[in-house]
């Protein structure tokens, strides 16, 4: 399947919970301010820009699969010159990076992709040894809501087909299979309630629908969306994050 386009204008105007998501984990990554740090996944570059201001002699490498999110982080970091490299590159498959990195960060990316054993020993291989990984992202029993709102409007059961939730305990073993030590995993939830109509419907259709909205022919992907909403027991999106602290051994 093609890579997942994002519409990044829409996306950076929500009410993201993401941005306390990226500050929360940016707070577990101790910074020198001389490494050199991948930001997996990283959108229209909020994160990154704030890991090159943690970074003053340092550099980011900040890659995502989206031409659309990578074109508004150019826009957003035109000024870092040579201390920032974008890489475009599919996650699902084997990670390849021009170079090594001392840490690894990455804010709600590992849940779209689906082999958790390749990401982690792709990261594993692109980090020196002691090299931290800090990571977040939805985890097992994330958005149960939504997915049964989303079962309600479309009557199939297998609407998380696009995600994967993982838990506690398989994400340790994969980490230690990987070449982690120091692991620490959680699983935390953190709703995320909005203003109902418009604004909850522009993040749903935004931010978690995109890809049951690509399926849909163009007029079909309003009355989709509202009719998840409208399914909704309160205009909450039941997020539940999997924390991920490691070091490459
Ligand atoms: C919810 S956004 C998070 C972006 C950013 N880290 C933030 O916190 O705003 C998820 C990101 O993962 C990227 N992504 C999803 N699947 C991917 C894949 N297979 N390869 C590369 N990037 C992918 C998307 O393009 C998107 O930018």
């Amino acid at each position: 399947m093609d890579l997942l386009e994002w519409d990044a204008r829409s996306y950076d105007a929500l009410p993201l919970p993401h941005r306390h998501w990226g500050t929360d984990l940016l707070a577990r990554l101790p910074l020198a301010g001389t490494e050199t740090v991948l930001d997996l996944g990283c959108g229209t570059g909020r994160d990154t820009e704030r890991l090159l201001a943690a970074l003053p002699a340092g550099r980011v490498l900040a890659l995502d699969g989206s031409r659309r999110m990578l074109a508004a982080l150019g826009e957003r970091l035109s000024g870092a010159g040579d201390r920032l490299t974008v890489l475009h590159a599919d996650l699902r498959e084997p990670l390849r990076l021009p170079e090594r990195v001392d840490a690894a960060f990455s804010v709600a990316t590992l849940h779209w992709l689906p082999d958790h054993d390749l990401v982690f020993h792709g990261v594993g291989a692109a980090l020196r040894p002691g090299g931290r990984f800090v990571a977040e992202a939805g985890g097992r029993g994330n958005v149960a809501g939504v997915l049964r709102a989303l079962a309600e409007v479309s009557g199939g059961t297998d609407e998380a087909r696009f995600w994967n939730f993982s838990g506690v305990d398989d994400t340790v073993a994969r980490l230690r299979g990987a070449g982690f030590t120091d692991i620490d995993v959680q699983l935390v939830p953190d709703p995320a309630r909005l203003e109902p109509g418009e604004p909850l419907e522009a993040f749903l259709g935004t931010v978690v629908l995109g890809a049951h909205l690509r399926e849909l022919p163009a007029e079909r992907r309003r009355p989709f969306v509202r009719a998840v909403a409208r399914r909704l027991p309160e205009p909450v999106v039941d997020y539940v994050r999997l924390r991920i602290d490691a070091v490459r051994r």
